[in-house]
């Protein structure tokens, strides 16, 4: 009988704190058994997201909160082991909530409305992680963000923030394939390198060396017409003060300003909007659930097409998993971060 490696929360991260292996504990346990209607996964693949810091964080958040001493949360592909619902066999290829850990209970009766559901994984593609990457929730955070909230059209001047992260380098290769002029900011020399030379954006801005508002006065004379925001803080405020008139700011995510209370207040050229009849509006991917599909075929048809690069940064090992998550947080990341638990069994 084997045993199921589990990584548990150790300790609240506080706040302004890097995360890390110090706020998780790995521990073993028996071997789950499933109740009627339940089945039994095995983690193939862990997916990352910067939101799961909320959910161990002691401060405010829209996340349910995980208590010290429960298994991490968190959204992975795996295969069905042993099934007691007669809707799951042994075998298939699931995405669900499975946590940090080898081997998870799951329950198609009892979801928990703060996560995303089961979800089964009809055609199998190689290598399986790209059903949590570009053809999987980042891929649709970023079709959905530009696409509908930023109301993307052909000939637009698109800005990315966190450009060589996971959503932003599939948001960057979005915008050029709709025909759009892309400008990624990313952090250092060799990111900018790969988001022009291997993703096809046509400039990129090292917020780390470069003064971004320089950079899109030369880069953008016209002005910005999509802002795809990742960061928040002074790069919102930066790109604000260069929008085109109707400019279309997307909030997908505030990673510079979250999990920290040491920032000042901002920003402060919100006025822009209004000189430029601009409009920012923020989205919550949970919020296309019923539209996954749309996202999952086209992107799948850009892939096949060879237009959409397949942008992953995997990781080797369940252990690895603290140091996964930690990344994000320190740029340690190029495209979207995953983590291997188990050899894909197919
Ligand atoms: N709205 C939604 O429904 C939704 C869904 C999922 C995710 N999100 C949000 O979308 C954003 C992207 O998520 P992701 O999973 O693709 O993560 P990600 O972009 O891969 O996140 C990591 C990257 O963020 C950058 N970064 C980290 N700290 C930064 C800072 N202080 N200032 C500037 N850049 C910083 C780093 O790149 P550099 O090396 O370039 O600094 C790092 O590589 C996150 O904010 C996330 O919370 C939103």
């Amino acid at each position: 009988m084997g045993v199921n490696r589990q990584w548990r929360l150790a300790r609240h991260p506080e706040l302004n704190e890097d995360i890390g292996f110090e706020h998780f504990e790995l521990t073993e346990s028996p071997m789950p058994a499933p109740d009627a209607g339940e089945f039994v996964v095995q983690t193939i693949a862990l997916g990352t997201s910067p939101a799961q810091r909320s959910y161990i964080s002691k401060s405010l958040s829209m996340h349910d909160k995980i208590a010290v001493g429960d298994v991490m949360r968190g959204r992975g592909v795996a295969a069905v082991t042993e099934s007691r619902n007669p809707n799951y066999s042994v075998g298939e290829i699931v995405i669900a909530s499975t946590g940090w850990q080898d081997f998870s209970i799951q329950s198609p009766a009892q979801q928990n409305p703060n996560v995303l559901s089961i979800q089964k994984v009809v055609k199998p593609i190689d290598p399986l992680t790209m059903t949590l990457g570009i053809l999987g929730s980042a891929g649709a955070t970023a079709y959905f963000g530009l696409m509908d909230v930023g109301r993307l059209r052909a000939g637009d001047t698109v800005v990315v923030s966190a450009a060589a992260g996971g959503i932003g380098s599939v948001a960057g290769q979005i915008a050029r394939i709709a025909g759009c002029r892309v400008i990624g900011i990313a952090g250092g020399p060799e990111k900018c390198q790969w988001i022009t030379e291997a993703l096809g954006f046509d400039d990129a801005i090292d917020y780390k060396n470069e003064s971004i508002g320089d950079r899109l006065a030369v880069l953008c004379p016209d002005g910005v017409d999509v802002f795809f925001d990742n960061v928040g803080g002074e790069i919102l405020d930066d790109v604000l003060a260069r929008l085109a008139l109707s400019a279309r700011i997307v909030i997908c995510g505030f990673i510079a300003t979250d999990y920290r209370d040491d920032l000042g207040r901002g920003p402060r050229n919100y006025i822009n909007l209004v000189r430029k009849r601009a409009r920012m509006e923020g989205f919550f991917i949970f919020d296309y659930r019923h539209r996954f599909q749309e996202a999952e075929d086209r992107l799948r048809r850009w892939y096949d097409d060879g237009l959409l690069f397949n942008c992953e940064d995997v990781d080797d090992g369940l252990e690895k998993m603290p140091g996964t998550l930690g990344s994000l947080f320190t740029g340690g990341n190029k495209g979207i971060k995953l983590c291997r638990v188990s050899p894909d069994p197919r």
